[in-house]
């Protein structure tokens, strides 16, 4: 789909660092794709995202969105509905682990609520307010996939070592989220694939900390995770919509 010679548009929220910086470089490269939409939150970690822009002035188009704030959502969404009218793959890269004092719980001890909310905020409701904004954009009679990256701690029934409470919480509303939304656009917007995705343990800021007793095979270069995760979309039919898939391409159990 994306690396023949279609003209598709992608959109990558959550494009600062990391995964989402790396789709943007990898989308950048690809025939297939004729625009590309990147969202930063704040420049100030969004550098090398905004120095691409520069480089690919004709491709790449970087917008701000703090998909907390829905009234953002809505700016950003009716930006592209100015410039496109149909987009092909979303894939919301969007996420939450750490920042600052905010840490992964060990214990109840450590349980507050509006560190819960946040997780919440983060890493489950913005994805389905993207979902109700970028609906007009997805209805077209393309084939067209919106993806979130979610994580396999996310799933209950591999839950074996409890811990991260708001982490693996906020990830598993995330999967139930779209599963609905995959349901809904099932009959509103019948050609979108919607899913969730594991990414494998990725080398970037929000797993630096939890480096260490990851053996170097299991820790993926944001390069080969990009790859891995495009080859799963790429394959991905109308009846995988709703599912929650790994980097591997296996299904992933709730
Ligand atoms: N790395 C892994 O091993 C791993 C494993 C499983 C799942 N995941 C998932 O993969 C996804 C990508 O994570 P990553 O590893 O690439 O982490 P990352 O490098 O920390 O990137 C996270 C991205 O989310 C953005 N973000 C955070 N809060 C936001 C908000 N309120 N509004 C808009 N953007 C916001 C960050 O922007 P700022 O720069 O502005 O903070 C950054 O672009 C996440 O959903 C994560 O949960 C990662």
């Amino acid at each position: 789909m994306f690396t023949r010679t279609d003209s598709c548009n992608a959109l990558i929220v959550g494009a600062s660092q990391g995964i989402g910086l790396g789709f943007v470089k990898k989308l950048l490269q690809l025939q297939g794709i004729t625009k590309v939409y990147a969202t930063y939150r704040q420049k100030n970690s969004a550098a090398e995202l905004i120095m691409l822009s520069h480089a690919y002035p004709d491709k790449l188009t970087c917008l701000a969105m703090d998909i907390t704030d829905e009234a953002q959502i809505a700016e950003g969404v009716q930006f592209l509905r100015e410039e496109i009218d149909k987009i092909h793959l979303v894939v919301n890269c969007v996420g939450l682990l750490h920042q600052g004092t905010l840490q992964p719980e060990k214990s109840l001890k450590q349980i507050n609520s509006e560190n819960l909310l946040h997780y919440f905020q983060v890493n489950s409701i913005g994805a389905v307010l993207l979902a109700k904004h970028l609906l007009p954009l997805f209805r077209h009679s393309d084939r067209s996939i919106y993806a979130s990256i979610s994580a396999k701690v996310g799933s209950i029934g591999d839950n074996q070592l409890g811990g991260w409470y708001g982490y693996r919480a906020s990830k598993a509303a995330l999967n139930m989220l779209m599963r609905n939304v995959a349901i809904e656009y099932g009959r509103t917007s019948p050609k979108t694939i919607v899913v969730t995705l594991h990414p494998g343990t990725t080398d970037t800021r929000l797993s630096e900390p939890f480096q260490k007793n990851v053996p170097p095979e299991k820790l993926f270069s944001v390069e080969r995770t990009v790859n891995q995760l495009l080859a799963v979309m790429e394959k991905l039919q109308i009846e995988d919509s709703g599912q929650f898939f790994s980097w591997d391409g296996s299904r992933l159990p709730w």
